[in-house]
C-alpha cells in the first residue's frame, strides 16, 4: 500500500469528526485541543508497565475501542490477533483508519459488549477500559465479560468519584447493622439521573472500593492496581452461583430456550 502523506492524514482526520483518542498518526495529531492532553498516551504511560511486554501468540478483545489506541498497542506489542468492538461506527470509522496509517492488523466489529455471547471465542487479554460508567446495566456487562470472553487476563478502567478509601466489608451484616453504609470506603455506585461533564451516556460512578468489589463480585480476582482508575485482573471463579441474568444473543439454542426475557 502507498504511503499516505501527511496532507492526506490531517485531510481524512477531520473528515472523520471529532476524535476522542488524541492519537499521533505520522506526526498529525487525531485532537490537537484535547481536554486531557495528550489522552490515552498520558493515561497508559501510568499503567503499561502492568501489562505482559510481548503478547506473541496471545489474543486481544477491545470493548469499546473507540479509535483504537490500545488495540494498536496491544498489536505493537506483538498481540497475533487483536478483535476491536464498539457501537459508535464513528468511532469505528476512525479506528480503522488509524490502524491502517500505523499498519496494524486489526478486525474491527460493530458489537455491544451485551452481545458479547455472539463471538463464542475466549481472548487471552481482554481490555474493558472507558466503558463501565456508559453503560446502564454495569454489573451485567461484567457478567458477560466473565461468561463469554474472558480467557485469562482483563484489563480494566472506569471513571471513579468518591473516597478512594477501601473500607473493609464483612461476609455478612444484621439487618440493623447500617452504620458501614455510610462510610466513605464502602463500595458505592453513584447514578447519574440526568448528566455528568455535559454527557448524558454517563450514568454510573464508582468508589475505588466499588470498582474492585464488582470485579470481584463478577469473578475477576485482583492481580495489580496499578492506576488509581485502573485493575489488572485474572479471570476466577465466580464467588456466588448468581450470573448473567441477560440470554446470551445470537446462539439459536439460547433463542429457543428464552422467550421475552425468561426461560421456557
Ligand atoms: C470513554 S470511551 C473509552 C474508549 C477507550 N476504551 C479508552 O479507554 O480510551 C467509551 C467507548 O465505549 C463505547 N461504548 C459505549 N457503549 C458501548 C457498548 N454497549 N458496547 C461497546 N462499546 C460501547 C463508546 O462508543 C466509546 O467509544
Amino acid at each position: 500500500m502507498t504511503e499516505r502523506t501527511n496532507d492526506e492524514i490531517r485531510r481524512r482526520i477531520a473528515e472523520l469528526g471529532d476524535w476522542f483518542h488524541n492519537m499521533d498518526l505520522k506526526g498529525v495529531r487525531t485532537a490537537p485541543n484535547h481536554f486531557l492532553y495528550d489522552y490515552p498516551a498520558n493515561k497508559f504511560s501510568r499503567f503499561s508497565h502492568a501489562l505482559p511486554e510481548d503478547l506473541s501468540g496471545r489474543s486481544v478483545l477491545d470493548i469499546g475501542c473507540n479509535a483504537g489506541f490500545y488495540s494498536i498497542e496491544m498489536k505493537r506489542r506483538g498481540a497475533d490477533r487483536v478483535l476491536a468492538i464498539d457501537t459508535d461506527e464513528r468511532y469505528l470509522a476512525q479506528a480503522r483508519f488509524a490502524a491502517e496509517v500505523e499498519a496494524a492488523d486489526i478486525e474491527f466489529r460493530n458489537l455491544s459488549v451485551y452481545d458479547l455471547g455472539r463471538l463464542g471465542e475466549r481472548f487471552d487479554l481482554v481490555i474493558f477500559m472507558g466503558v463501565l460508567y456508559h453503560l446502564r446495566h454495569p454489573l451485567l456487562a461484567l457478567d458477560l465479560v466473565h461468561e463469554h470472553v474472558a480467557g485469562d487476563l482483563l484489563l480494566f478502567q472506569s471513571m471513579q468519584r468518591g473516597s478512594d478509601a477501601v473500607h473493609p466489608v464483612r461476609a455478612d451484616y444484621d439487618f440493623a447493622d447500617v452504620a458501614h453504609f455510610d462510610e466513605p470506603g464502602y463500595p458505592k455506585l453513584h447514578f447519574i439521573e440526568h448528566q455528568y461533564a455535559h454527557d448524558w451516556t454517563n450514568w454510573w460512578a464508582p468508589n475505588a472500593a466499588c470498582s474492585a468489589a464488582m470485579l470481584r463480585s463478577a469473578g475477576f480476582e485482583i492481580l495489580d492496581h496499578p492506576e488509581s482508575e485502573v485493575f489488572l485482573c485474572r479471570r476466577g471463579t465466580r464467588p456466588t452461583e448468581a450470573g448473567p441474568v441477560y440470554p446470551a444473543r445470537g446462539h439459536s439454542s439460547d433463542e429457543h430456550q428464552f422467550q421475552n426475557g425468561a426461560p421456557r
